[in-house]
């Protein structure tokens, strides 16, 4: 998005600031149309990225399905007005009363956890329910460890001897059907080698059981570059797992979050100190772990570009830090940019998931206006 715009932005609504650009999402969603036009696919947003109504409006309208992994997520998704045959239902800690809702309101597929969630279900079943299997391959996705979930020491899905007891399950119980297997493991992933062993494997079991399915759900993870240069090759996905997956004749899911949203999103922050001590250069923004945690967190590292004049400055090394009364409120460590002065403006890129869907108002620092810009106007989220 051009830096005028995020200036203009600024100007209108004040830092701290999230901006997402609307026209770029939509791009995103018509190119993987275009890349997968051979293949037989549907898109669940991952709404756990980013649950902004404005921006989840759009993607209803889309027709895009939506995956939610908590109550909370279900509600906002049928208030938004994504009918309950396009919600998957995720999560590995579904209730009774939730499970009821969703199979009183007929959801897509409610995709199982465990082999408890499924003896859990079938108490409380009196009506036709589709399901899915969610299964960990045991298979190392080479990202952050905090965001991996197909090992077996993450919490989550089953392994492929638990998924063969639960069919044997299912196929005695005449309200459930399995209508396919659900397969996640993990987020940011940038090497296609994860995904060829997750999917190989996963069909391979659905052949040695024999069972008829209709739905493969890969779940999401494509990792996107936040300016390291790494990032996953779509034709080189194309390449080697579409043959496997046009095979197997069924329809393919991509449940996808931070590909679809995240280079959309801007968080434009103000200077507010240049603090120079005898160590160390410290630039001090409105913005911080509240607002976007992800560096505190998983030590991710976003760009920042400076919103001021920049040709003519001196470079600078400093820790960008943001208010939060923590010593990890840091965005990035040691970064080279060119000096600023204070009530001048830098944005953070790449923020549009995980990035306001994870602030808090820890320290009460209240949390950022989010805007929409929809290609011709800024859209203030309520
Ligand atoms: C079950 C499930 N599906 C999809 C996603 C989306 O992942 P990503 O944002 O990496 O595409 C996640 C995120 O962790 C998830 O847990």
């Amino acid at each position: 998005m051009q830096t005028d715009l995020l200036k203009q932005a600024a100007d209108i609504y004040g830092t701290p600031l999230y901006v997402y650009d609307l026209p770029f999402i939509i791009k995103r969603i018509t190119s993987l149309k275009d890349l997968f036009f051979d293949l037989d696919f549907r898109i669940a947003y991952a709404m756990k990225a980013n649950f902004n109504r404005d921006l989840l409006k759009t993607l209803n309208n889309f027709g895009l399905m939506i995956d939610v992994v908590s109550y909370g997520e279900y509600l906002h998704a049928r208030s938004i007005g994504f009918a309950p045959d396009r919600i998957i239902v995720n999560g590995n800690c579904k209730k009774v009363d939730q499970l009821k809702t969703y199979v009183n309101n007929g959801v897509f597929s409610i995709n199982l956890d465990s082999y408890e969630e499924l003896l859990r279900l079938e108490k409380i079943i009196d009506s036709q329910t589709n399901i899915s299997i969610r299964v960990n391959p045991d298979v190392d996705a080479k990202t952050h460890p905090h965001i991996s979930t197909g090992l077996k020491e993450n919490k989550f899905g089953v392994d492929f001897d638990t998924a063969a007891a639960m069919i044997r399950r299912i196929e005695k119980n005449k309200y459930l059907k399995l209508i396919g297997f659900h397969c996640h493991i993990g987020s940011q992933i940038t090497e296609i080698q994860p995904y060829l062993e997750a999917i190989t494997s996963l069909i391979d079991f659905i052949e040695k059981t024999g069972i008829e399915i209709e739905i493969l759900n890969l779940g999401g993870g494509w990792g996107i570059d936040y300016g390291d240069g790494k990032f996953l090759d779509l034709n080189e996905y194309r390449n080697k797992i579409l043959p496997l997956l046009k095979k197997t004749m069924k329809t393919v899911i991509f449940e996808l979050g931070r590909w679809i949203t995240a280079p959309a999103g801007y968080l434009i922050s103000k200077v507010e100190y240049v603090k120079k001590t005898r160590y160390k250069i410290f630039v001090v923004v409105d913005t911080g772990m509240t607002h976007l945690i992800r560096p505190a967190l998983y030590g991710a590292k976003h760009k920042i570009i400076p919103l001021y004049p920049s040709n003519d400055r001196k470079m600078i090394v400093a820790d960008i830090v943001g208010p939060a009364c923590e010593s990890s409120d840091v965005l990035r460590k040691e970064y080279k940019l060119p000096e600023p002065a204070e009530g001048e403006l830098i944005t953070i890129c790449d923020v549009g998931a995980y990035g306001f869907a994870m602030a808090s108002e820890y320290n009460l620092i209240p949390k950022p206006i989010e805007v929409i810009w929809d290609g011709e106007k800024f859209i203030k989220s309520s």
